[in-house]
């Protein structure tokens, strides 16, 4: 690949992004400098850059930013889970089936239930709710032999509807989660006359790494220990309900990055499982839960938002390690369910949005001498930078704080004028950079240096909400690669972090991806004048949309679904039009109409008083009425 003028190629930015390392082969950069799609068709590959699909939305009359879903990257994944499963089967000599379930809960929206229901359908992919709501929209989805998982807690209006379900054919499993739950079930369905399909969902022993090792363990919230299965099973057994306990379930955590942790959880659910039914339990059905990660960083290892297996191995390894433990017990081989949410979305969704601004910490030009009369702290400052090179940078760096601290305090005491301030903040600012670029590339950084490049890096002010659209990258630290979705061709030589519009210091993105390895700051490129400036955040298809918030009332994001086609071109399934300020408002109990109202009354006062002319009230109403009406984002 030919280097441009500066020395820089597509094949250096698709490394610096990690995009080829963590696109799972999905993303990549193109010839021209866009980030692209890419997907297989029987034709072939097609490469679609999104800075394309960009256009064709704004075509369309939506602005940045937007939430962009692929449908075929969600066929892929479902393909990818089932195809790797019977793959692994069919290699080991395995005797029952995979069947997939989706976590409801990892993302709702009914774009998403319904195209997983419809490309799923032809594996027999199911469902898993863990709530009434999810419940209620998973059997309206689901077909009727679909294999619904039903978890989480359940009272009496919860088991009814299942069991209605089962009546109508669904194969619809309560996993009891605790002891409670049992009699209800089972006086529920003595009441409607409907035989339950039961699981009991066991704690593990094994305690996973990663984000979610509480999930796991003796102290977990969820599951029975295993006096309270052995209660289970024969409170079953004394009321003739044994033959309905056809499940077990077990779920480890979710994104579990080490390999072995996944191993050595699927044995101790596999040692229950052989026991129960050398007890005579007609289980036919292992559920190991979610917990296949998705590798966020790139890196392929066990750092917590990556994983250090495939999806091939991920599934072989359950598949063997079931089969050593049954095998030797002469115990038959159940029907294998997972229930994988983020390794099955996360890809497909990805956000868009524009830089409205971004503000720079660079020394503004300084006098090339300074004046006898100038006070002996800012002249101590700027012979500091004068003489970088001949002392230690650690020790200047310490001297020009002691100094720019010292200039604070006779500023505070009225002993330095602003202006004076002003150049002493301008000297150290001066300094600080004259040392970051002196660091550049070096690997010895002092201890006391290391943060330095943080402090100086710009802020890219993004159109767009974390706390709407990318919730767990403030609530639990979440990775998520970000990458300029075009100027590829041209070296970032810039270094920042990204802001977001709210007015809370948290909302920001100081936590990237780069090289593939974490960094505080991301390389970006300077803006140029009219041109606009468009980052993209992937692999966020699983949990962000519904846990998002209205913090300073940024409201849902516009939604765009295209479908990639073989000749290389895109259609554009769905749109669905963001929130409004009418319609967040309305979600914190205004009523716009009233809004509008009191507010006309106060213009029409306005002109009563003089204070405005008739036509100035008329356009200020106007006004009123289309923000109302408008996105909760900004234009620039
Ligand atoms: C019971 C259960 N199943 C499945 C999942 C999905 O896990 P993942 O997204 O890691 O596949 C979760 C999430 O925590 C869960 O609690």
């Amino acid at each position: 690949m030919a280097k441009t003028e500066s020395g820089w190629n597509i094949d250096d930015a698709a490394a610096l992004y990690g995009v080829r390392d963590w696109g799972a082969g999905y993303f990549d950069l193109s010839e021209n400098g866009d980030v692209s799609v890419k997907l297989n068709f029987p034709t072939g590959e097609v490469s679609v850059s999104l800075m394309d699909i960009v256009s064709g939305i704004r075509q369309r009359g939506h602005e940045m930013p937007v939430l962009l879903r692929i449908e075929n990257l969600l066929d892929a994944r479902i393909a990818q889970l089932n195809e790797a499963f019977r793959s692994a089967i069919s290699r080991a000599g395995y005797q029952g089936q995979y069947r997939g379930v989706f976590p409801v809960k990892v993302n709702q929206q009914a774009q998403v239930i319904e195209e997983i229901v419809a490309f799923g359908s032809r594996y027999g992919h199911g469902l898993e709710a863990g709530s009434k709501p999810e419940m209620v929209l998973a059997l309206a989805a689901l077909h009727e032999d679909g294999l619904l998982v039903l978890n989480g807690y359940k009272d009496r209006e919860f088991i009814d509807l299942g069991l209605w379900a089962i009546k109508l054919g669904y194969r619809c499993f309560f996993v009891i989660e605790s002891l409670a739950e049992l009699p209800l079930i089972l006086e529920r369905s003595e009441a409607l006359g409907v035989r339950p399909l039961i699981g009991a969902r066991i704690k593990v022993t094994a305690k996973v790494g990663g984000l979610w090792t509480e999930t796991s363990g003796d102290r977990s919230s969820f599951g029975l220990s295993s006096t309270q299965l052995i209660s289970v099973v024969d409170s079953l057994k004394a009321r003739g309900y044994l033959d309905c306990l056809q499940l077990l379930h077990c779920h480890l955590g979710s994104q579990i990055p080490n390999i072995q942790d996944i191993r050595a959880g699927v044995q101790e659910a596999a040692r229950y499982y052989a026991d129960l039914v050398g007890e005579g339990v007609p289980l036919a059905y292992l559920d190991l839960g979610g917990g296949l990660a998705v590798d966020y960083v790139g890196c392929r290892t066990s750092h917590v938002h990556s994983r250090n297996y495939n999806l091939d191995e991920y599934c072989g390894d359950i598949v063997e390690t079931v089969m050593e433990v049954l095998d030797s017990q002469g115990i038959a081989h159940p029907h294998l369910v997972t229930e994988s949410g983020r390794a099955t979305v996360a890809y497909s969704s990805m956000l868009f949005f524009d830089v409205l601004d971004v503000a720079r910490f660079e020394a503004e030009p300084l006098p090339s001498a300074l004046h006898e009369s100038v006070h002996e702290k800012l002249r101590a400052l700027f012979s500091l930078l004068q003489s970088l090179d001949a002392t230690d940078l650690q020790q200047s760096y310490n001297d020009a704080i002691f100094y720019r601290d010292e200039i604070r305090d006779l500023f505070k005491r009225g002993q330095l004028s602003l202006r004076e301030r002003s150049l002493g903040e301008n000297l150290f600012l001066a300094v600080a950079q004259a040392i970051a670029s002196r660091l550049e590339g070096k690997s010895d950084i002092p201890p006391g240096l290391e943060g330095l490049r943080e402090s100086l890096a710009d802020i890219y002010y993004g159109n767009f909400s974390v706390f709407q659209s990318l919730p767990d990258t403030w609530a639990i630290g979440q990775l998520f690669p970000v990458v300029p979705l075009h100027r590829h061709l041209e070296r970032p030589t810039r270094e920042g972090i990204i802001s977001d519009l709210t007015c809370d210091c948290d909302g920001k993105l100081d936590n990237f991806i780069v090289g593939p390895h974490e960094r505080k700051t991301l390389p970006l490129h300077p803006l140029k004048d009219g041109e606009d400036y468009l980052l993209g955040v992937f692999l966020m298809g699983a949990y962000q949309e519904t846990l998002g918030d209205l913090h300073n009332l940024f409201g849902d994001t516009h939604v765009v679904s295209v479908r990639i086609n073989a000749d290389g071109g895109f259609d554009v399934m769905k749109e669905i039009s963001g929130d409004s300020i009418a319609d967040v408002l309305s979600y914190v109990e205004y009523n716009p109409d009233t809004l509008f109202d009191g507010f006309r009354k106060t213009c029409e006062d306005a002109v009563r008083r003089g204070k405005i002319s008739v036509a100035e009230r008329q356009q200020i109403l106007e006004d009123f009425s289309a923000r109302l009406r408008g996105y909760t984002y900004y234009k620039k």
